[in-house]
């Protein structure tokens, strides 16, 4: 009789995790937030390591302390299968070969520097130039390419990285010893945090950003051409050949650059010479506060990114330099518009640009920014 009872017991247990899990997809509920540390290899005679955040409903974020580069992540889709959205390498080794930025942490300032020249309480300043002419992602050897000091976090709704680095005065060219500390957080939401900040010793500029590729169709499967995009932002930065901008901001209107209602990427790509790399004027530009800037949704998985940020202006660039010529993670190659970034940011060469929002930062001053990547499943598609 004892037995009868354990048996049903049993089975009716066995039904109840069977039945949540077929409710839930996605949704692993013996999950806790979890996060483990794995040595990667070395870089300058440094350690780098491999975290592991998981979070309760199985989302997974790897990232290491070389150049805090994100190399997966993965969230489930309309039917809770996980998948990899980020493109990567399988290797350290192919990180330090070539990368093209790869969920790196970009800086001192991200995006270009027209001739790697800016003018600063009268003393004219030069960068590397890396880029043609001109500056671009902190030069040579930006915040991508140099091994921070990290220290992990967990708490019940959230897990973490935090990465610190000081650039010293005259590194790549700019002024003043920059203390640097980002912070990753993955949440129980199933968003990924970035928290930036920074002070320095004598005036500088700072423009700090990540830049993911995200193909939420699953890396390496397919180009992005097909997944929807809303950016709220009505005016965009136009640039020259050199992507330097020219100084005005046009209104999306009626153009190519119009992403206030959502539509595909690949529905007037072709108008936009090469496809997109530009920044967009986020609306609400100068008020400082979190909102919701962009929604992505691909059609296919019903995976959905929204994109949260304090910050002015968003560069929005659909992987028109990948080639073909990288394989990636599962030996997947990355051809053109295999992948999208946008990266949170003020404008590009705003210290050249009298009218962009400031990106001087002086001494007793404090940079602080944030911006969270939330995914959800279940997008029907628009
Ligand atoms: C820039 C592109 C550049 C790419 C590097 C993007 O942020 O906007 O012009 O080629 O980074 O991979």
């Amino acid at each position: 009789m004892k037995n009868k009872i354990a048996q049903l017991f049993f089975l009716a247990l066995i039904s109840t995790i069977f039945f949540d899990c077929q409710n839930n997809p996605g949704k692993q509920t013996n999950e806790k937030m979890n996060i483990k540390k794995n040595l990667y290899g070395d870089v300058d005679g440094k350690k780098v390591f491999q975290f592991t955040l998981t979070n309760e409903n199985g989302m997974i974020v790897k990232l290491i302390n070389y150049g805090g580069i994100v190399t997966h992540l993965l969230t489930p889709d309309k039917e809770g299968k996980l998948e990899d959205v980020v493109l990567g390498f399988d290797s350290l080794q192919q990180y330090l070969d070539e990368t093209p930025y790869f969920g790196a942490i970009v800086g001192r300032y991200g995006n270009r520097i027209a001739k790697g020249k800016f003018e600063l309480d009268g003393k004219t300043h030069q960068l590397a130039t890396n880029n043609g002419p001109n500056h671009l992602h902190g030069g040579v050897k930006g915040f991508d390419k140099v091994v921070w000091d990290a220290d992990d976090f967990i708490f019940p709704d959230r897990a973490g990285v935090i990465l610190t680095y000081l650039s010293k005065d005259g590194e790549e060219g700019y002024p003043g010893n920059l203390a640097v500390k980002v912070t990753y957080t993955l949440t129980n939401d199933n968003e990924l945090k970035i928290d930036y900040e920074a002070t320095t010793d004598k005036p500088t500029i700072v423009n700090l950003t990540h830049h993911s590729y995200f193909n939420l169709e699953g890396q390496g499967n397919g180009n992005i051409l097909d997944h929807q995009l809303q950016l709220m932002a009505n005016r965009y930065v136009p640039v020259d050949e050199t992507l330097i901008p020219t100084g005005e901001l046009h209104s999306v209107q009626g153009s190519a650059m119009d992403f206030t209602a959502p539509h595909s990427i690949g529905s007037r790509i072709a108008e936009v010479e090469g496809g997109y790399d530009h920044t967009w004027e986020l609306d609400n530009f100068n008020s400082e506060k979190m909102r919701l800037v962009a929604r992505v949704t691909s059609p296919e998985s019903g995976r959905v990114m929204e994109v949260y940020t304090d910050q002015p202006g968003i560069q929005f660039y659909t992987g028109n330099f990948l080639d073909g010529s990288l394989s990636g993670k599962g030996g997947k190659v990355y051809h053109k518009h295999y992948g999208f970034c946008l990266e949170t940011q003020h404008y590009p060469d705003s210290p050249n640009q009298p009218n962009f929002p400031s990106v001087v930062l002086r001494p007793g001053e404090k940079y602080e920014t944030q911006t969270v990547y939330k995914f959800e499943s279940g997008g029907e598609g628009l």
